[in-house]
């Protein structure tokens, strides 16, 4: 059913599909192989990178019988444990991790991050926070010189659902730029994250930004509940290469 001048027509967009998901895989099993060890406390990140990361740890279980709790960040993160059979631990009785590997959304020459287009953030930045180490993996287009270079939809922020619209208007009035509320589908309803907020996507223009500021000022809003600007928390990034090269950072 298929033409060869179709599969060819499509060639370069699977070539694409299949550079990048190497670079995610890549930049994953590095991480995970130099940072588990036996008995650490782990913080799963979120998203499609962190996939790779997990399948990697649990080969390591299961071949090096390692033993390491797993604090998730997510709903998907705590079904990716569940799914290899690893063990799930929680703050409550872990609240000091030793590493923490996650996905980000862009990665600037600072090593300040976007993190969010999944909508985890939250959760995120609180297991981070917990961490002695932070460790981002990602794909080459993740890495950027200055924030909103690569990734173009914006900076997330996860707001009460019933102070969206004074938040959106409080942001644009001091920073510019706009935001948008965010939905899974054109005009459906809004995405509702973990934590039952909802996700405001910040298209900033202003570049030149000092993030740690912009980063307190928003959220001493009332109703902000976490914004997607990550400043002064990871320790180190791997950006995967097209060609399975791992670039560190
Ligand atoms: C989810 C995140 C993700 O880590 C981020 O969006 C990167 O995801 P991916 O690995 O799929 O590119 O912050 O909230």
């Amino acid at each position: 059913c298929f033409s060869v001048r179709g599969i060819l027509k499509f060639r370069p967009v699977f070539l694409s599909t299949m550079s990048l998901e190497k670079a995610k895989q890549v930049a994953a099993y590095r991480a995970v192989d130099e940072f588990v060890t036996n008995n650490c406390v782990f913080g799963v990140g979120s998203g499609s990178t962190v996939v790779y990361a997990v399948q990697r740890l649990a080969e390591k279980v299961e071949t090096e019988n390692l033993k390491v709790t797993c604090i998730p960040t997510s709903f998907q993160a705590k079904q990716l444990i569940f799914k290899h059979n690893l063990t799930l631990g929680e703050l409550d009785t872990n609240p000091i991790l030793d590493v923490t590997i996650d996905g980000a959304d862009e990665v600037d020459a600072n090593m300040t991050l976007i993190k969010g287009g999944g909508g985890c953030l939250l959760q995120e930045k609180i297991v981070a926070s917990c961490s002695k180490i932070m460790i981002v993996i990602a794909d080459y287009t993740k890495d950027s010189k200055k924030l909103g270079e690569r990734y173009k939809k914006g900076i997330p922020i996860e707001v009460i659902p019933m102070a969206y619209v004074p938040i959106k208007n409080k942001i644009v009035s001091v920073y510019g730029g706009d935001i948008k509320l965010r939905s899974a589908v054109a005009k459906a309803g809004p995405v509702v994250t973990d934590n039952g907020n909802f996700i405001l996507d910040w298209l900033f223009t202003n570049q030149d930004l000092d993030w740690h500021n912009v980063s307190t000022a928003i959220k001493n809003i009332p109703g902000v509940v976490e914004t997607g600007l990550f400043v002064n928390m990871c320790h180190k990034a791997y950006f995967g290469q097209p060609e399975g090269i791992v670039i560190e950072r």
